[in-house]
């Protein structure tokens, strides 16, 4: 193979990121794969001046990406869900592996997608689709894949956590910070998502798919957000030594898997309580690793990117070797999950 070709749809905040990355960093991922990565296409309702476009293909038509008989990875970028799933559904008849940064398409449709992945021999990869920059998903499907996780327990949603750290230091109203993080790119195209924790619900769902070996159950998952948070809460947890965080947490009972996201009050001297703006910090315990803490910017334009160009280059890597030989992506095969109650 002379290089691995991408089409990439959707051209907002992490579309420009993930072509400016790879762009930029061109020579050392080519090295990393073995060949280079070229973006051949891109499908997009509109230009974005913070990347360069000039020498790529654009089409308006993002589905003219998914099936392109050129491309090899289709990396989704547009968000939301129904378009998103019939995009990526589209691109997996047509052979293309997919790489996808939509924890809402994978949280609630992943079970299908995957399925649709094994029936045409191709990968999905969605290593953006949590915590952003972080590497959780690798992390806990790979480099703790020794572990009978017993709890995890992060701040997994970036605008949440800006908003309610600017509340704080800052004593900002909650509308105006709300505001900045939509600016800054960090928060969902419907910001409700993140003030009501339905983002950080999604997440939580994929991050416990794969440290329990269950199925996705966004369902499941008790959801409660930030936006009844006022600055006098804020200001009252600090007076008895506490800050807010809203966390997700998802925690093996011996019965069954619990699974929630909703407000905490974290005594001000614990590591969770420090993480401030828009990063994102994710504790696991397993039982033979104990507490592992990561941490890492979770929103924004080269922080996501980072993750989707990782899986591009992970998938690039797979494309030499056949499918029935490679190992699942993060072990993420339906028909390998119990079905554990939750
Ligand atoms: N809106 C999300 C957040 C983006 O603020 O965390 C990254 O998933």
């Amino acid at each position: 193979m002379k290089s691995v070709k991408v089409g990439i749809a959707g051209l907002g905040t992490v579309g420009s990121g993930t072509v400016n990355v790879l762009k930029r960093n061109a020579r050392d991922i080519a090295r990393r794969v073995g060949c280079p990565i070229e973006i051949t296409h891109i499908g997009a309702r509109r230009d974005n001046a913070a990347c360069d476009t000039s020498d790529i293909r654009l089409s308006r038509d993002i589905f003219a990406v998914a099936t392109d008989p050129d491309i090899d990875i289709l990396v989704e970028l547009i968000g939301g869900i129904d378009t998103a799933r019939e995009l990526v559904l589209t691109a997996i008849r047509n052979g293309k592996h997919v790489v996808t940064a939509n924890k809402a398409l994978i949280a609630e449709h992943g079970n299908e997608i995957f399925q649709a992945a094994q029936d045409n021999g191709v990968d999905v990869a969605f290593e953006a689709s949590v915590a952003g920059g972080i590497p959780i998903l690798k992390s806990l499907g790979e480099g703790l894949a020794a572990n009978h996780v017993n709890w995890l327990a992060g701040i997994i949603n970036g605008t949440g956590n800006f908003i309610l750290t600017e509340m704080e230091e800052g004593g900002r109203a909650f509308d105006d910070v709300l505001a900045e993080a939509q600016q800054l790119g960090y928060a969902e195209a419907d910001p409700t998502f993140d003030v009501e924790g339905i983002d950080a619900a999604h997440k939580l769902t994929i991050l416990a798919s794969i440290a329990f070996g269950i199925p996705l159950q966004y369902s499941k998952v008790y959801t409660e957000g930030i936006s009844r948070i006022t600055i006098e809460d804020v200001a009252s947890a600090a007076h008895f030594g506490y800050r807010i965080k809203h966390l997700g947490i998802a925690k093996d009972t011996g019965n069954g898997i619990e699974l929630r996201v909703h407000p905490t009050l974290i005594p001000k001297e614990t590591m969770l309580s420090a993480v401030n703006g828009v990063m994102n910090a994710i504790m696991i315990d397993g039982d033979a690793v104990g507490p592992t803490l990561f941490y890492g910017a979770g929103a924004g334009a080269e922080p996501t990117a980072s993750a989707v160009v990782a899986d591009i280059i992970e998938l690039g890597r797979a494309l030499t070797v056949d499918y029935d030989e490679r190992v699942p992506y993060l072990g993420f095969h339906t028909d390998q999950m119990s079905d554990e109650p939750i």
